[in-house]
């Protein structure tokens, strides 16, 4: 899925940042680009970070239950 569309980044990109270290939003738009336009991409692509974020301090499974 595309986060940020002015410059084509994707969650996927998103996710692999973070895992090259990616901690911010800055971090992403330093990295990425994303944000450096029209700025509507922020809140999506600092979720996504974050999500990432968290799933690389809690390695394995989700611990989120699933009905
Ligand atoms: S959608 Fe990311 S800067 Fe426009």
């Amino acid at each position: 899925m595309y986060v940020c569309v002015c410059h084509a980044v994707t969650d996927r990109q998103i996710r692999e940042a973070a895992q090259g270290g990616a901690r911010t939003l800055k971090d992403l738009r330093r990295d990425l680009g994303v944000t450096r336009d029209c700025g509507r991409c922020a809140s999506c692509a600092r979720d996504c970070l974050q999500e990432a974020n968290a799933g690389q301090n809690k390695p394995g499974k989700s611990l989120r239950k699933t009905a």
